[in-house]
């Protein structure tokens, strides 16, 4: 059972020894456009993380690609030394090139590196949660991640990293990791207009596994839908607001990290996830992306 208590709508999810909670922050917005360079307002961007620990906030995502190394530098800024309530969650697997794309790096040399590099960017001695990322900017990508996550679970075993995960995984590759080493939490693109996920959301829940959609609210293209304005208005709240409330009420094993570079929707967002949806919105909202 979990010892913390929060105010914060979803309560708290263990990830393996980790008690956080559902309602996280996902840091990739504080670096510059398109998640390069340094923000525009960098005491915005450390306002934010401040808030998001005043809130009750226990999970932040992010990634030394992030800017890259900005996003974990301002981590480290605004919030080292880390409140032990708090559990930072990176990812390895992925680099950044001159255009600001996302290629693959998950050769062994290159996964210590990251490790080494998240460590040292973030000022600790052991990672709370590495998710290894995986397939590329279009989606996950069939393939054996036998040689990448052997790897991370050899540095877990040196105590270089506390639990693992999986990113942008496909459910053949979900199984795969778990059969090398426990996996803690899968990190996905889902969201209610994305929900190629569903049957893996339900077997992760049944497992224990912790889901954690990645672009929430739609990421680089905000979520749009007159079902969902709909609902919001009947419920008197935004879109956004409900988009969150149905990830927490989609499945208890779902963790949010919507991202934001701003105070004013941080504190919107945390009050919003709490709005609670009836029978009728959840009808109509699961009409939005449900495969048939
Ligand atoms: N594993 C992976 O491959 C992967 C890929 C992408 C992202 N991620 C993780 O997932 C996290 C979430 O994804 P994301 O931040 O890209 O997308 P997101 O959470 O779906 O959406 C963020 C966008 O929504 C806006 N927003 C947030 N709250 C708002 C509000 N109350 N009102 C109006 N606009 C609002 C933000 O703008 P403002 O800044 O103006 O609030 C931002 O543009 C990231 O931070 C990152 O940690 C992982």
């Amino acid at each position: 059972m979990s010892t913390l208590s929060t105010a914060l709508p979803g309560g708290t999810w263990e990830l393996g020894d980790l008690t956080v909670t559902r309602f996280g922050y996902g840091a990739m917005q504080l670096a510059g456009p398109w998640v390069m360079g340094p923000p525009a307002d960098h005491d915005g961007a450390l306002a934010v993380l401040r808030e998001a620990v005043e809130l009750g906030i226990t999970h932040i995502d992010t990634s030394d690609a992030y800017g890259p190394r900005v996003t974990n530098e301002l981590i480290r800024e605004a919030l080292h030394p880390y409140p032990g309530p708090l559990h930072i969650a990176t990812k390895v697997g992925a680099t950044r090139d001159a255009q600001g794309g996302w290629p693959p790096a998950r050769d062994p040399e290159s996964l210590r590196r990251a490790v080494t590099e998240n460590l040292r960017s973030l000022g600790v001695d052991t990672l709370d949660l590495v998710n290894l990322r995986l397939g590329d900017a279009e989606g996950p990508r069939p393939g054996s991640l036998a040689e990448a996550f052997g790897i991370l679970a050899e540095l877990q075993r040196q105590g270089l990293i506390r639990q693992l995960g999986v990113s942008n995984a496909t459910p053949e590759q979900v199984a795969e990791a778990r059969a090398i080493a426990p996996v803690v939490c899968v990190q996905n693109m889902y969201n209610l207009a994305h929900r190629h996920d569903d049957e893996l959301i339900d077997e992760l829940a049944a497992a224990g596994i912790a889901y954690v959609p990645f672009f929430p609210l739609g990421g680089f293209t905000p979520l749009q839908s007159s079902l969902l304005a709909g609902v919001a208005a009947r419920r008197g709240g935004t879109p956004i607001a409900v988009a969150l409330a149905w990830l927490l009420q989609r499945s208890p094993n779902i963790l949010l990290i919507p991202g934001t570079s701003s105070v004013a929707h941080l504190r919107e967002n945390a009050a919003g996830a709490g709005t609670e949806l009836s029978e009728q919105d959840l009808a109509e909202l699961d009409r939005i992306g449900r495969r048939p």
